[in-house]
């Protein structure tokens, strides 16, 4: 996660902040490596450690630290030292030894604060029951959400096709958190009544990013009361999503009904549902979001791309007797949005290069890892982590890795799924959704709403890139998921006449 972001606080909040930083980083910082522990990288700062060299280059800094110490290393990062595994075929190594490497702990540690879920995420039952409804962002549950994903986007978007050509101008992050926000909001918590609509979105959404503008430092060890309005900003998250403030949308998703009688069962405090619902669409949203905007960007700025796609469209809408014409009139389901494979390609490449997402979990014990190059000590209380990103950079897996390239999971018109590393075929080659016990549930409702979105802009709409200029990534939510953008990017758009 990233526990060491670097931009500024407000002056009291960096005071104090500073002053308990001192003391931990003079307890955390002395370690010594002991006989049997992978090599350790403490950096030149105390309680930081390697943070600032991580932040500034994280993929070049983890290259570089796997040529000098090998692909298992700990490094001091924000006051926890977490052991990296960067060999794929030593990653299923964490799962073989999930007695020992828990994450639960690490996630009921990161719920109770970034979300302020308390009580219940000690209750083996409720967070059994709440994993299991996870199964209703699959197969048939999904397929309502999709239908009800483009009934939304279809009113939200008709109005324009009908009314104008002309083009509009627009940020293209803003853009795709709006669109993004309210489609993936009402078909998971359901429709908000037409005249309060547009205000509560806008506020939920906003106060939703600014809140995780400040994500990083609510997984980081500064107390939540030092950081400014954040406290608030939970505060009000959480209330709005209390089962009193919910029982005013319509038409919610299976997911949340399942889960709203779930924590009905178990909890007694509205808030603490709130807090629930809060992580939960916080969850739904701020990857989906990063990973649009990526997708998009990469189309506009490749017309090959687009080209190619517009045919995969085109081959679709006339097998299945559908035609463009004015008004919003396609019909889609999720087999056929599964069978283009160049779409599908396009994601996994913008989630190969753009997600940093990390698996953590926490040593519950000291103990001796075994793997194929030689055993290791962990120390309890400390991390352990995959670092998808180098895999997902490798030049050996993947030529040129720095480089978008649309067909790169395509292999005779079909999906690519064999991946190789030293001659091994690789079980692991893309992962932005995680592993194990804690993949991300929400995998399939993301990548499929994305296919959605840019079936529909592709179809309807002309678009091109004002911004000419590359854009760098705002490494600021490191190991969380999928980077931001460093800037946002202008493009416009218009209704195809
Ligand atoms: C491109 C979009 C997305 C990406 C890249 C993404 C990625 C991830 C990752 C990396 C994790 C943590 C996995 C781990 O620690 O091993 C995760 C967890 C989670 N994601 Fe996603 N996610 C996305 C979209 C969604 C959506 C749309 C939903 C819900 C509808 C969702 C719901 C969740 C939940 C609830 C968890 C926590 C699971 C648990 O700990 O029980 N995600 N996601």
């Amino acid at each position: 996660m990233g526990y060491f972001s670097v931009e500024p606080l407000s002056l009291q909040g960096l005071a104090v902040a500073v002053a308990l930083l001192l003391l931990a980083l003079c307890l955390r910082s002395r370690r010594i490596r002991r006989p049997g522990e992978p090599p350790l990288i403490k950096g030149w700062l105390p309680y930081f450690g390697v943070a600032f060299n991580l932040q500034k280059d994280p993929l070049g800094y983890m290259k570089f630290l796997q040529k000098q110490h090998g692909d298992i290393f700990t490094i001091l990062l924000g006051g926890n030292y977490i052991t990296f595994i960067l060999d794929p075929f030593q990653y299923p190594l964490v799962m073989k030894n999930h007695k020992q490497l828990s994450f639960d702990v690490f996630s009921r540690k990161l719920s109770e604060k970034a979300f302020s879920i308390k009580t219940s995420m000690r209750n083996e039952d409720l967070a059994h029951d709440l994993h299991v409804a996870y199964q209703l962002l699959q197969g048939r549950s999904l397929d309502i959400l999709l239908e009800n994903m483009l009934q939304d986007l279809k009113q939200m978007f008709e109005p324009k096709l009908l009314k104008t050509t002309n083009w509009n101008t627009a940020q293209m992050l803003t853009f795709c958190r709006s669109v993004v926000f309210e489609v993936t909001f009402t078909a998971i918590y359901g429709k908000i009544p037409a005249g309060d609509k547009e205000k509560i979105i806008s506020e939920l959404k906003d106060d939703l990013f600014k809140y995780d503008d400040k994500f990083t430092y609510l997984i980081s060890d500064i107390p939540i009361e030092l950081l400014g309005n954040v406290k608030a900003l939970q505060k009000k998250l959480i209330n709005s999503l209390t089962s009193e403030n919910l029982a005013k949308t319509q038409e919610k998703s299976e997911i949340v009904q399942r889960r709203q009688e779930i924590l009905e069962q178990y909890l007694v405090q509205d808030l603490e549902i709130g807090a629930h619902h809060f992580g939960f669409l916080w969850a739904s949203v701020t990857n989906t979001i990063p990973a649009m905007f990526w997708a998009m960007y990469y189309l506009l700025r490749h017309p090959e791309a687009v080209e190619a796609l517009r045919d995969e469209i085109d081959c679709l809408l006339q097998s299945t007797g559908q035609k463009k014409g004015s008004g919003f009139s396609i019909h889609l389901t999720r087999d056929q949005l599964d069978s283009l494979v160049c779409l599908e390609s396009i994601i996994l490449e913008v989630l190969r290069l753009h997600s940093y997402s990390s698996s953590i979990r926490f040593v519950q014990e000291d103990f001796t890892l075994s793997s194929e190059n030689g055993n290791y000590c962990l120390r309890k209380g400390d991390l352990i982590a995959l670092f998808p990103p180098v895999l997902h950079g490798d030049p050996e897996i993947f030529e040129a890795p720095e480089e978008f390239r649309f067909d790169r999971f395509i292999e005779d018109g079909k999906k690519k799924t064999t991946f190789f590393k030293g001659g091994k075929k690789l079980k692991f080659f893309i992962m932005p959704f995680g592993f194990g016990t804690s993949k991300c549930p929400g995998r399939y409702l993301a990548v499929i709403e994305i296919k959605l979105l840019l079936f529909v802009f592709v179809t309807y709409f002309d678009l091109e890139i004002i911004d000419k200029k590359p854009i760098g990534l705002d490494h600021s939510r490191l190991m969380i998921g999928v980077q931001h953008p460093e800037s946002d990017v202008l493009f416009r758009y218009r209704a195809k006449s």
